[in-house]
């Protein structure tokens, strides 16, 4: 049990006020739920109580916990939110819901069963739960139709959006909007106290045609592959809602949620929504160093888009380059972008004109001078990089934060040379820097708690997720997801074409398979890095790789690759790339195969890397893998992946691997390996 008290209740009048206090978003977890059932059930037995009014501190209520459902105890319980909200419909007393904050999925639910709600102007309601992975299961499908009407619903439903208290005083979801919520609320509960006290689950649904628009959005889903399991059961439970009695369509209502709520796809959403929040819980630290300006250096193509990002959140940017073409090249084209921007609707024009006028440029790092913030961008080399980081500790404050945008190289050889290494870190962003959510803080040697925690600050402020790496070769992301470019490379070795494993790992979920990713980026790329370690050395995987470098066909922007290119930039095979691959042959693999070995190099690496420390847990490198590199979100990261399969199975398939390939890399020696045992 929390050791503050959940709920708090005090009496004005006959009125008796119950507020939810459980921080931040008074989810309704099971010392929520009882407390609350408890406090409604004094005050219906308490004859000097003629209404109650219940309201949240902060936040009505974010609705059911989330972590609860996986610890065990949610399903064990399914009905207790049930109970609290037929509780409420069996009450002899009048109850208003008073709104501030959200009233999202279960907190919504808890004020449908109220006699009436008010909201502040600044509320947000909804019925997120299909956005989940699955559906409303407290009253939601049953009680929403008959307060805003089977249309309303349906939309409300199936998009998962919430909306503003002026719109939900429209559609009859409120019956007042008030900045005072708790004394509107105070006031309706008096006046219903002589009044026969309105039930939601009385009221007919009285579109003639709900059962036609109901059937109508089932045929939409059926045939659009992208509707959630959620949103099919939804619409089931709508259904239900209009074609039969209320008590019967609850029960489907109940069932469903319970069906689903157990499903993988849930609980990856649900996994999801809780580790994005975790990855970054740093111990407090204090002083942490407050950055309005920054600079940029380096205008290539991540430079101009965290100069982007940067400017998105208010703060100021100089973009500096070693010329001034280049600098001028990289204003033009951030320029266009937020052009683009505008014209699509996304930007308005204010906005750009003031991100605009809070942006500089120049050649030269004496530009940095003022910044608080620097983040380096250049060009992916050791003495480059280092030669700014000295240079720069000569031009900035003792106090500027010093930030590179490294992928690959080492953190700490850079930070050497920076007159405070203790005011270096790590920002690797994800191209494009503007759109990628991922940052990658990374944690050098030196980096001092308030140097690590300002980089988090800005990541979030720029609304990214940063997840903290230490320092090792491709840090978390590169180094697990090269194990499965890696592995992807053996199979064309097996004789599989790149077609077949893009196209299986696609359909499995992976935005884009591996051949199509190595294109877009480009093979040169990694083709001098092998060469500039001293060659592929004895692992043969990597050969076919670097013949496509030697070629020239580095991908996307030579206009062959591992595909060929057309004018209009669609792809083909590439058939210089069949001839080379003819000689590789073996016995037929299947999606299955190729999908299980390339999604479980990512786990055998990760578990490398969490031995090695350089991620905390299990769940940042999943978080990163979904983040950053096209991992489905609804299987909710290769880690998850692992778990769900049974480390088990993943333990019999790694050895099959091993016996038939010989390759060292599939052993079981740090499987499975958590957070809990890593030790
Ligand atoms: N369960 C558990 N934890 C939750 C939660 C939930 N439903 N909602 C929020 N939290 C936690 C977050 O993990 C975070 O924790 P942290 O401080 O330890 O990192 C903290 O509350 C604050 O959340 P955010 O960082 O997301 O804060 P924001 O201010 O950006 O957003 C919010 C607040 C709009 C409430 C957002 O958190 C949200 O959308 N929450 C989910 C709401 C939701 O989906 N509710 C439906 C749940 S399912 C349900 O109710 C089933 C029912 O039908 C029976
Ligand atoms: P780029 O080649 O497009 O841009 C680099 C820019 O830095 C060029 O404009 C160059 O003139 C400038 N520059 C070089 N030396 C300089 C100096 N001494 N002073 C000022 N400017 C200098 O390179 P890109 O792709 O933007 O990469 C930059 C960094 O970001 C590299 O470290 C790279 O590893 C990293 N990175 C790249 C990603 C990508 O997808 N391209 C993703 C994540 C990180």
């Amino acid at each position: 049990m929390p050791h503050h008290p959940v709920v708090e209740s005090v009496r004005s009048g006959d009125i008796s006020i119950i507020t939810l206090s459980n921080p931040p978003v008074n989810t309704l977890g099971r010392p929520a739920r009882r407390a609350l059932l408890v406090e409604l059930e004094r005050a219906e037995n308490d004859e000097a109580v003629s209404a109650v009014v219940i309201a949240g501190r902060n936040n009505f209520s974010a609705g059911a916990d989330l972590a609860e459902f996986d610890s065990g105890e949610g399903l064990a319980e399914p009905t207790l939110h049930l109970t609290l909200t037929g509780y409420l419909d069996t009450m002899t007393k009048p109850t208003v819901a008073a709104i501030d904050g959200v009233a999202l999925g279960g907190g919504l639910e808890l004020a449908l069963a109220c006699s009436a709600r008010v909201a502040h102007p600044r509320a947000k309601l909804g019925l997120p739960e299909t956005t989940l992975g699955f559906m409303p299961g407290a009253g939601g499908t049953q009680r929403l139709p008959r307060a805003v009407g089977i249309e309303a619903a349906l939309d409300l439903i199936v998009t998962g959006r919430s909306i503003s208290s002026a719109e939900a005083e429209t559609l009859g979801l409120l019956e007042a909007v008030d900045p005072d919520p708790v004394g509107a609320a105070t006031q309706l509960a008096r006046r219903l106290v002589s009044a026969a006290k309105p039930r939601l689950r009385d009221r007919a649904i009285a579109e003639p045609l709900a059962e036609a628009f109901v059937d109508s959005a089932k045929r939409f889903a059926a045939r659009n592959p992208k509707a959630s399991a959620g949103v099919k059961a939804a619409l089931e439970a709508l259904r239900s809602a209009v074609t039969k009695p209320f008590d019967e369509a609850l029960a489907d209502e109940l069932e469903f949620f319970v069906r689903l709520a157990g499903e993988p796809e849930a609980r990856a959403a649900r996994y999801r929504f809780l580790s994005d929040r975790a990855a970054v819980r740093l111990r407090p630290v204090e002083n942490v160093p407050d950055v309005t300006t920054a600079a940029v250096i380096g205008a290539g193509t991540m430079g101009r888009g965290i100069a982007l990002a940067l400017l998105s959140a208010s703060i100021e940017v100089t973009l500096i380059d070693t010329d001034a073409d280049r600098v001028n090249a990289g204003i033009a084209a951030m320029t266009a972008d937020l052009d683009r921007a505008v014209a699509r609707m996304r930007l308005t024009e204010g906005d750009r004109d003031a991100q605009l006028k809070i942006l500089s440029s120049g050649v030269g790092l004496e530009k940095a001078a003022s910044a608080d913030l620097v983040i380096e961008a250049v060009f992916e080399n050791l003495d480059v990089k280092r030669d700014v980081f000295r240079a720069l500790s000569d031009v900035v404050r003792p106090d500027t934060i010093l930030a590179s945008n490294t992928s690959s190289l080492d953190l700490n050889l850079i930070a050497q040379t920076a007159a405070h290494p203790e005011r270096v870190v790590g920002m690797h962003f994800f191209s494009p820097a503007n759109i990628m959510r991922l940052v990658e803080v990374v944690d050098g040697g030196d980096t001092s708690p308030a140097t690590l925690a300002a980089a988090v600050k800005v990541a979030k402020r720029l609304r990214k997720l940063p997840v903290v790496a230490q320092v090792g070769p491709g840090f978390i992301g590169n180094r697990i997801f090269d194990q499965y470019i890696r592995q992807a490379q053996l199979l064309l070795r097996e004789g599989v074409s790149p077609q077949q494993i893009d196209s299986a790992l696609e359909r499995w979920g992976m935005a884009m398979g591996p051949f199509r990713v190595l294109d877009l980026v480009g093979n040169d790329i990694s083709w001098m890095a092998r060469k500039a370690a001293g060659g592929a050395g004895e692992d043969v995987a990597w050969q076919i790789a670097d013949a496509l470098g030697e070629n020239g066909w580095f991908g996307r922007k030579s206009g062959s690759g591992w595909y060929r290119y057309g004018d209009d930039g669609s792809a083909g095979p590439n058939p210089d790339l069949t001839e080379l691959l003819a000689s590789f042959t073996g016995p037929q693999i299947s999606d299955d195969e190729i999908v299980r070995r390339c999604i479980l190099a990512l786990v055998i690496e990760a578990s490398h890397v969490l031995a090695d420390r350089v991620a905390a847990t299990s769940a940042d490198i999943d978080t990163v893998m979904v983040n950053g590199y096209g991992f489905p979100a609804r299987r909710g990261g290769p880690w998850f992946f692992a778990e769900l399969t049974g480390w088990e199975l993943v333990q019999l398939l790694v050895k099959r691997w091993r016996e038939r390939t010989g390759d060292s890399f599939w052993s079981t020696a740090d499987l499975p390996l958590t957070e809990k045992n890593a030790s």
